[in-house]
């Protein structure tokens, strides 16, 4: 197939609700040396995306992202595609860092949201037989951050352990991870969401909206916490002396820190207990994406995807996932 030299892409000027992003049609970006043109098939919409979009918290405005809009114009990041050209140190070969033409891929790269993205050739990985375009797609920014999430919370097997926001993008994955590890999970979420999780491996789900898991005087020895609504103090006291309490997320810190306080606290904290409390920032390696793809391919961890929205309508697409309430992964396809 050709490539044109327009595409379509989901764009943005200024801070605001999902309504500023447009989609326009803007030159296709050319892959430089060592990188690769990716077609893509699916791009995942995220917290981190309506985050961008809004321009909330304040905080990330300072600490660089831009202060009246974001500094990168095109949205998305994690996204599963196909190689369409490689750089120009590559076109001689076909193969730019093992990627060639025509090769299954997943990963992040900035403007993913598009019907083309350009990408280092480094950060990419194969996506396996059997798993679709969609699922890979959840497994770059989600994925990634459930991996390290579940790694740090160092879960052996047998431990109890509590997944907060358990059907959610991170936390429907972070529940199968934790469960493959041999983690005995109990997962909290609204009720209708009670089955998917069950369905997923937890061997116990708690409906928030019904039962305070703070209030039931149990004892876990990991803690994952992707819904960030309840104070560190208290998630400490239903934790084991030696256990641990990862802290992901959660969309009820406030406009200006974002809950950020809650993560610096338990870096400070950490150091005079023998709990172990961890404020995660998750970062993309490849060896987590190569991990996941392994793991997803085995069939030990199934994205799921609860709907599919094409370009035109990622606006929608950012709204839902910004109601914080959305069921698993969200995935918008070009
Ligand atoms: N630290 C990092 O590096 C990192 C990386 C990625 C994401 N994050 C953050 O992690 C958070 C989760 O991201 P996500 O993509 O998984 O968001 P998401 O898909 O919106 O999931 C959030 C989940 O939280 C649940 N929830 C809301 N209130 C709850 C409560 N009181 N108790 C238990 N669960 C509750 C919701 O479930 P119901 O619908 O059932 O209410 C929802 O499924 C976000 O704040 C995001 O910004 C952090």
């Amino acid at each position: 197939m050709e490539t044109t030299s327009m595409m379509r892409a989901v764009t943005q000027d200024s801070y605001g609700p999902p309504s500023v992003l447009h989609v326009e049609s803007i030159p296709v970006p050319s892959p430089a040396p060592g990188e690769v043109l990716v077609r893509v098939r699916a791009a995942g919409v995220d917290a981190g995306t309506w985050h961008l979009t809004t321009g909330r918290p304040y905080l990330m405005r300072a600490i660089g992202f831009g202060w009246s809009g974001p500094k990168a114009r095109v949205r998305g990041l994690g996204f599963a595609g196909v190689v369409e050209a490689v750089g120009t140190d590559a076109v001689t070969t076909g193969s730019a860092h093992g990627r060639r033409v025509g090769d299954a891929v997943f990963g992040s790269a900035d403007g993913a949201l598009a019907e083309f993205v350009v990408a280092k050739a480094d950060d990419l990985v194969g996506i396996p037989d059997g798993v679709g375009f969609e699922e890979a797609a959840a497994l770059p920014v989600s994925g990634v951050t459930a991996l390290q999430a579940v790694k740090r919370a160092g879960i052996r097997d047998g431990d109890a352990v509590l997944v907060l926001g358990a059907a959610g993008g991170v936390g429907h994955l972070a529940v199968q991870l934790a469960v493959a590890r041999g983690g005995r999970v109990t997962g909290v979420c609204s009720g209708p969401k009670a089955p998917l999780v069950r369905e997923l491996g937890a061997v116990e789900v708690l409906d928030y909206t019904t039962t305070d898991v703070l209030a039931l005087g149990r004892i876990y020895d990991a803690i994952i916490d992707t819904a960030g609504n309840r104070p560190l103090a208290a998630l400490r006291r239903i934790l084991s002396p030696t256990g641990s309490v990862v802290l992901v997320g959660g969309e009820s810190g406030g406009a200006l820190l974002g809950g950020i306080q809650r993560t610096f606290g338990a870096a400070l904290l950490d150091r005079f207990t023998q709990q172990q409390l961890v404020g995660l920032m998750a970062r993309e390696r490849t060896d987590d994406l190569r991990e996941l793809a392994a793991l997803a391919a085995e069939g030990t961890l199934r994205p799921v995807i609860d709907a599919v929205y094409p370009l035109e309508r990622t606006a929608e697409a950012v709204d839902h996932v910004g109601t914080g309430h959305a069921r698993a992964k969200i995935v918008v396809a070009p």
